[in-house]
């Protein structure tokens, strides 16, 4: 079958060529079509950057406008998709219920699902972009048993989204600027991080033809895993876990060390960054701001920074190069604006749509691109005879 080289988590093999984001792992760099995330962080906001990294360049105010008007245009779920929540128990984790209703997007757009048409894969981004806060809202308010909101279309997204999730309808709904303004900040660090886990699933699946929201939905279920997306949520499990046993942080460093089974340091360590995750370090800042600005003490964050400071100091971190990424702070922060732990991966999964689906479309167009399909090494048994079941 020819040779074949083995690399088991794609350590060293690269899948596609890609103009969105550039990664400097040694060096701590990240920028998107070029632009260094702290200025993004600092300048822009998440639609634009949102554009930037769909369409490659920042848009002009007239751009800017069109493609903010469009998605407000389409926010509101289909009625028959609003139902579909009902058939989740109560309790549903909002990660499963968000995949799933993007899967189902499919089903009311059936005319618009060919990737190599160019206004379907318009339409299905704008779609995208527009319904996942809704979705994402009412899988949280399904957990707590509260009416959906429509979305109001005179709020911007972020706050609309924040209104759609906290809002109650007998009750006007003001939007905290900080709440808003952090989660915006938060979304533009998330929005793309080039071939990590689901946007190999995204590219992956979508390399079959497979539509956008086929595509984005299984990468929506491949960033829920605690090594991946699902360990913001995770961060704050441990941290209170530590509380829980009495706040002993170094003991805690100790059990990890000692590689207890099951036991990481969640929120530290990364396949590329061999430095302090730069987006780790403006969320750090972030959340003393946040907590600050809302006027909230927490615990847990002392207990994060401790941790930090002893992993930072410690041979076993230094020497693997294991530095905090971006999920270590960002738990707090979304604790102290209110969403439960269990919001805290669908919330990635907001911020990251954009850089999905960008890496989609540039996949889709790239005439290199071709079906993915990884070899193997096969270890089984060589050939042998069938062996009755009366003989076995
Ligand atoms: N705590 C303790 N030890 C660790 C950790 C950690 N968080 N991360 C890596 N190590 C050790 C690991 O045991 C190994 O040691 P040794 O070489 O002695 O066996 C060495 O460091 C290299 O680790 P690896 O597992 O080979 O590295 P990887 O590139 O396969 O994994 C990772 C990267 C992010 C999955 C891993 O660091 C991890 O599990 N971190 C905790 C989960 C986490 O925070 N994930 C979020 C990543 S950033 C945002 C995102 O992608 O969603």
């Amino acid at each position: 079958t020819g040779h074949v080289t083995l690399d088991p988590g794609y350590v060293n093999t690269g899948a596609c060529t890609s103009a969105i984001t550039y990664i400097d792992g040694d060096a701590g760099i990240l920028r998107y079509r070029g632009y260094p995330i702290a200025e993004l962080a600092e300048k822009s906001n998440f639609l634009e950057v949102s554009y930037l990294l769909i369409y490659g360049e920042l848009p002009t105010q007239a751009q800017y406008d069109e493609f903010a008007e469009k998605i407000r245009r389409h926010t509101l779920l289909d009625e028959d998709l609003k139902r579909f929540f009902d058939g989740f128990p109560r309790d549903a984790h909002p990660m499963p219920v968000l995949s799933s209703a993007v899967s189902a997007l499919s089903t009311f757009y059936q005319d618009n699902l060919d990737p190599a048409d160019a206004e379907s894969v318009e339409i299905s981004t704008v779609r995208l972009l527009a319904k996942l806060p809704t979705i994402a809202a009412y899988a949280y308010k399904k957990t707590v048993g509260q009416p959906f909101l429509y979305p109001d279309n005179s709020l911007g997204y972020i706050e609309n989204f924040l209104r759609m999730t906290f809002g109650l309808p007998a009750e006007p709904y003001e939007v905290d600027p900080a709440v808003a303004e952090a989660l915006d900040l938060l979304f533009i660090l998330h929005a793309d991080h080039e071939q990590n886990c689901s946007t190999s699933t995204v590219r992956l699946v979508g390399s079959s033809q497979a539509n956008l929201f086929a595509s984005i939905s299984s990468g929506i279920h491949a960033l829920s895993g605690p090594r991946h997306g699902g360990a913001n949520s995770a961060v704050l499990s441990m941290l209170e876990q530590i509380v829980a046993e009495g706040g002993d942080v170094a003991n805690f460093v100790e059990r990890v060390k000692s590689r207890e089974k099951g036991v990481r340091l969640m929120g530290f360590g990364h396949r590329v960054y061999k430095n302090y995750d730069p987006r780790a370090a403006i969320v750090k800042k972030t959340a003393d701001d946040v907590l600050d600005r809302l006027g909230k003490s927490d615990q847990l964050l002392d207990i994060a920074k401790q941790l930090e400071e002893v992993a930072l100091n410690d041979d076993y971190f230094v020497q693997r190069k294991l530095y905090p990424n971006v999920d270590f702070y960002t738990g707090l922060i979304y604790r102290a604006m209110g969403f439960p732990t269990q919001m805290f991966t669908v919330l990635f999964a907001l911020g990251r749509l954009p850089g999905w689906i960008a890496q989609w479309r540039e996949m889709i167009v790239d005439p290199a691109n071709k079906i993915g399909r990884p070899r193997q090494v096969y270890t089984g048994e060589r050939e042998r005879s069938f062996v009755g079941m009366e003989q076995r």
